[in-house]
């Protein structure tokens, strides 16, 4: 008798995320963000990588999902990338469905007025406004701002 293995079709069709924050190492300009975006969204619609990027006072805060091996791949370059440092993962995980379905890479800029509304009773956890210090539960908080 012979068994057959094989991997379970729900399995393969699992749809990977990342949540990580960074800070910007340079002062990118309005142009050289404008060339990241277009790139970005460019890249991620060939490799089915949906998501949204916030530019919140030198902090970035990025969700990419997709499938595995493309998520892994572009993580990987975002980590290469000088334009910013101090990568930090939130979260990542595996999901049947998408969060961000129609979103190659919504690109939003907020202001520090932006994120107290958007975080609200957490503001006082943001340690230095300068460069705000985002954790888990804000960047969940802020996400959900972005639900469709
Ligand atoms: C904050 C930040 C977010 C980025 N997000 C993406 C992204 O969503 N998709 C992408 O392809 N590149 C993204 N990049 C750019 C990558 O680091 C890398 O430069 C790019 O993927 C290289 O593309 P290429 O291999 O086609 O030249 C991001 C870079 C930064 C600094």
């Amino acid at each position: 008798m012979s068994i057959i293995l094989f991997t379970p079709h729900y399995l393969s069709d699992m749809i990977k995320f990342v949540i990580y924050t960074s800070k910007t190492s340079t002062s990118l300009s309005k142009i050289a963000l404008n060339a990241l975006i277009v790139k970005s969204r460019h890249n991620n619609k060939e490799n089915l990588i949906t998501g949204i990027l916030l530019h919140i006072n030198g902090v970035f805060l990025q969700y990419i999902e997709g499938p595995e091996d493309k998520i892994d791949q572009l993580y990987q370059k975002i980590k290469e990338d000088d334009r910013h440092k101090d990568l930090k993962i939130l979260e990542s995980g595996l999901r049947e469905t998408r969060k961000y379905n129609e979103w190659q890479m919504l690109f939003k800029k907020i202001t520090l007025a932006e994120l107290y509304q958007l975080i609200g009773n957490k503001k006082d956890d943001l340690k230095n406004i300068n460069m705000p210090l985002i954790d888990h539960d804000m960047a969940k908080q802020i996400f959900e701002q972005f639900q469709i």
